[in-house]
């Protein structure tokens, strides 16, 4: 009788852990396409006056890409060492030094306060870890655009289907953080 219940137990564990590691792997280096950043680009309406954010950068596509394209800014966060100094190594490449930067580190532990747009390509649990710090660290009128997965408790104000090299669908939404609203007991 001791072993379903047992089972079920270290089943339960398991299956956690399992989670748990498949959240840490969340977000795992998968390149946004081309042609789908730059739509995220346009979505937001980048320009040289931005400072845009990719949390979690990749090999640094979507800074580089702002920067060479867009005029803007860019800074790339990204905790794979290796993903991170391949960036800068692209960086130095194309002579961006004073564009772009990239952080090789976490990005729960940046400091986004510069950023005017950011950009997302991380799981939507992954997304909801980072709103809290995305809503304090954003000023009024940054744009947040996240690619397939939303940030739970926003309300995107566009919301478009587009298509890829190869036809595949992506989804992109498009959150523009509000002014906070006066506190209502000061009247
Ligand atoms: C799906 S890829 C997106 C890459 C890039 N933004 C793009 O769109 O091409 C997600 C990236 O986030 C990075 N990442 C995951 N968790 C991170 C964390 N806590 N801090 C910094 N980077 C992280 C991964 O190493 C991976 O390169």
């Amino acid at each position: 009788m001791r072993w379903p219940f047992l089972r079920s137990k270290v089943s339960a564990i398991e299956q956690l852990e399992e989670s748990l590691a498949r959240l840490n792997q969340a977000a795992e280096f998968t390149p946004t396409p081309w042609s789908i950043a730059r739509r995220m680009l346009e979505l937001a309406s980048t320009g040289p006056d931005d400072t845009l954010y990719d949390l979690g950068s990749g090999d640094g596509r979507i800074p580089i890409l702002a920067a060479q394209e867009f005029g803007c800014r860019a800074v790339g966060i990204e905790r794979d060492l290796e993903l991170c100094r391949y960036s800068e190594r692209r960086v130095r490449e194309l002579s961006l030094e004073t564009q772009v930067q990239f952080q090789c580190l976490d990005f729960f532990k940046a400091d986004v306060r510069p950023a005017t747009v950011v950009t997302l390509y991380l799981l939507r649990a992954v997304n909801g870890q980072l709103q809290s710090r995305l809503a304090s660290h954003l000023r009024p009128g940054s744009r947040v655009v996240a690619l397939d997965f939303e940030v739970p408790g926003w309300k995107p104000i566009r919301k478009s289907k587009v298509r890829g090299e190869g036809g595949m669908e992506y989804t992109l939404f498009l959150y523009v953080r509000s002014a906070p609203s006066p506190h209502r007991s000061q009247g």
